[in-house]
């Protein structure tokens, strides 16, 4: 039924920060944490930490969860860790979101005496008599909203530099204060598993500690072909059935790679009323060699030098997985050691056990960067994960 001559400019949305039209998977956590914007019963959800690897989806995640919490009316700031975090949400942040808010809440704010209001009520500028607190802006304004609704404050690209942290830990310090004050806030950080570690580590606030923890990963292979599915029936295009099945096992669930593969097949042939196995086979080698340019080479540079020779030695086994003794001696190391490195990169996403005594590469196509961009499919893994009946194609 969908009439291809009509279709138009791609759907899919590949790049950093581009939110994607359909975002697949994190449904539960999604109506979990949305519910909080309508009932204002926090529960778990006071503070969320959101970590993947990059291209998982994390500022895609934020931007759904600001969407929602302003269809409820609440407040939201966002930026990221950078230097100059706090000055930049008071100086002008919350200024902007004043001028946002119903002239009935301005006037209320108003009389509060931290801001000067215009005649008619537009934020003029700070009052320079009161010391500028962000805990005393945010207890301000929230108690403005009335009970009816809170802020969501969401701090994006959290990395773990000691002075970053140092920063963060009063950023958060703050916004334990309004909170104990009874200020309506969720606060959700987003960034890469060990930064978010250190920043827990660093912290001091109990709310920060108790935080929920959303660890992004690949998506299903349902969740995967829906999104590419969607996507393209939205715009107006069908995806044959061979064509969704080779483009599923290229996307591996990895979501930038979801939105490459999906929008090079849908720009192979642009007026057909469907995508077919040929645009797939195209979108194939294209996406792969541009998901490990422009996605796994900084997945890799994120590792620590020692992370980063354990991948390497794992490299070498072009089966894809490997076994933990050849991975120690071709690091020149100890059992232990390698137990703490195999950990670590379990945790943060790059690596999955894979059997008694064996590990393989859960990030899909690093073991083929690493190989120097030979494109030759890992074959043989055994995702524990529904992804074993979906392997990533051969090269063609
Ligand atoms: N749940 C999802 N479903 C489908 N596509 C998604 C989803 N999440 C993100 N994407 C797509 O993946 C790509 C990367 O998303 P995003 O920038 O949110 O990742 P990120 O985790 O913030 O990366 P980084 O760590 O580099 O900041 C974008 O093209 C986006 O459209
Ligand atoms: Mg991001």
């Amino acid at each position: 039924m969908a009439q291809g001559a009509e279709s138009g400019p791609s759907p899919f949305t590949p790049g950093y920060s581009k939110p994607p039209l359909v975002f697949g998977g994190h449904e539960n956590e999604l109506h979990e944490i949305t519910a909080v914007f309508e009932t204002l019963d926090f529960g778990e959800n006071d503070s969320l930490l959101i970590s993947g690897l990059r291209g998982s989806g994390k500022t895609s995640m934020l931007s759904r969860l600001q969407d929602a919490a302003r269809r409820s009316g609440w407040i939201v700031l966002s930026d990221d860790a950078s230097k100059g975090l706090m000055t930049r949400i008071t100086e002008s942040s919350i200024p902007r979101e004043i001028n946002r808010l119903t002239p009935a809440t301005r006037m209320r704010l108003s009389s509060v005496g931290l801001w000067n209001f215009s005649a008619s009520f537009e934020f003029v500028d700070r009052s320079r008599a009161v010391k500028p607190l962000l805990r005393d802006d945010l207890i301000a304004l929230s108690s403005a909203l009335g009970g009816d609704a809170g802020i969501l404050i969401t701090v994006d690209e959290v990395s773990s530099g000691k002075v970053r942290l140092r920063e963060l830990s009063r950023f958060a310090l703050e916004i334990a204060h309004a909170k104990e004050e009874g200020a309506n806030i969720m606060i959700a950080f987003a960034g890469i598993k060990v930064d978010l570690d250190e920043l827990v580590k660093n912290d001091h606030t109990t709310f920060i500690r108790r935080s929920r923890d959303l660890d992004f990963r690949r998506l299903t292979p349902r969740e995967t072909a829906h999104v590419l599915e969607e996507t393209a029936r939205i715009a107006g295009r069908s995806i044959e059935f061979d064509a969704l099945q080779l483009l599923i096992r290229v996307a591996q669930g990895y979501p930038y790679l979801i939105q490459l593969a999906g929008d090079y097949a849908w720009r192979n042939s642009p007026d057909s009323p469907a995508i077919s196995l040929a645009d797939a086979q195209v979108a194939h080698d294209k996406a792969i060699k541009s998901v490990q340019k422009r996605v796994i080479s900084r997945v890799y540079e994120d590792l620590s030098e020692r992370d980063r020779d354990f991948v390497n030695a794992m490299a070498l086994d072009e089966g894809g997985r490997s076994k933990m003794s050849d991975i120690a001696d071709r690091m020149g190391t100890y059992g232990q050691y390698v137990q703490i490195y195999k950990n670590r990169l379990i945790d943060s996403g790059y690596v999955q056990p894979d059997g008694r005594g064996y590990v393989a590469f859960s990030l899909p196509y690093l073991g083929d960067y690493i190989r120097s961009m030979d494109p030759q499919g890992p074959d043989g893994d055994e995702f524990r994960d529904g992804w074993s009946a979906f392997p990533p194609p051969p090269s063609t």
